[in-house]
């Protein structure tokens, strides 16, 4: 059996795991923000990630499972940085074009799906049941929430987080580090930075 570490036992970090247990991986957590837990589940948590670092030799491979876009990406640079392999993980429900192409450290939870020619970044979360559709391209960290679907030819910037169950009509581009709320119907291109919910999508705050 493969050895997998991952940093961040949090509500996602268990999903992670159960991922990665499905593929034949032996998890052994570590996690920055609650360094004091030992375990989680049937999982050992071991410590920081300073502490994975010292002991890399021991994995032969890394995932970082953090929920922040932007921490998640930090984290996972880090540990790239010093040697570290972040694989790709996904669901063995989750249906992904073999034209497809996915970026390191991007899990693929289940029942989602990917279809061909769409590429997605590094670092990403292709959350539960969540569509991204022919040549939809993503940059690095983004989270597609459970449900949410993507049409063809999206494309979503950096740090982006599309909530759950919303939806975003074929060809929109929506900018880096914009967050799309829960449910809402993305109709037209929205910029970087921008907060929008409803139906069809504004912006807030
Ligand atoms: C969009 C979102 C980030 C806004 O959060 P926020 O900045 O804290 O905004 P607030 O909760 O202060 O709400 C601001 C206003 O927008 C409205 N609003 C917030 N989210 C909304 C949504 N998804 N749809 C419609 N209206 C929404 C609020 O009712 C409020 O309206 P008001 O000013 O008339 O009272 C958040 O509500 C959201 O939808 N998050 C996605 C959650 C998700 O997908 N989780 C999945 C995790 S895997």
């Amino acid at each position: 059996m493969k050895d997998l570490a991952i940093l961040g036992a949090s509500g996602h970090g268990k999903v992670v795991a159960e991922v990665a247990e499905l593929n034949g991986w032996c998890v052994t957590f570590f996690d920055d923000a609650f360094p004091d837990i030992t375990q989680v589940a049937h999982w050992k948590v071991v410590g920081r990630s300073e502490r994975l670092i010292a002991n890399l030799h021991q994995f032969d491979g890394c995932m970082v499972a953090v929920g922040d876009n932007r921490i998640r990406l930090q984290k996972q640079s880090y540990l790239q940085s010093h040697g570290l392999e972040c694989i790709v993980l996904i669901h063995p429900t989750a249906t992904v074009s073999s034209y497809a192409r996915l970026g390191k450290g991007t899990v693929v939870m289940s029942s989602a799906v990917i279809n061909p020619f769409a590429r997605v970044g590094e670092c990403a979360i292709i959350n539960t049941g969540a569509t991204i559709d022919h040549d939809c391209i993503l940059a690095e960290s983004v989270h597609v929430s459970p449900g949410a679907s993507l049409a063809g030819g999206v494309s979503v910037g950096a740090l982006s987080w599309i909530g759950i169950g919303a939806s975003v009509i074929q060809g929109v581009t929506i900018g880096p580090r914009a967050i799309v709320g829960a449910g809402a119907v993305v109709v037209t291109d929205i910029g970087a930075d921008s907060k929008v919910v409803g139906v069809p999508a504004k912006e807030i705050g």
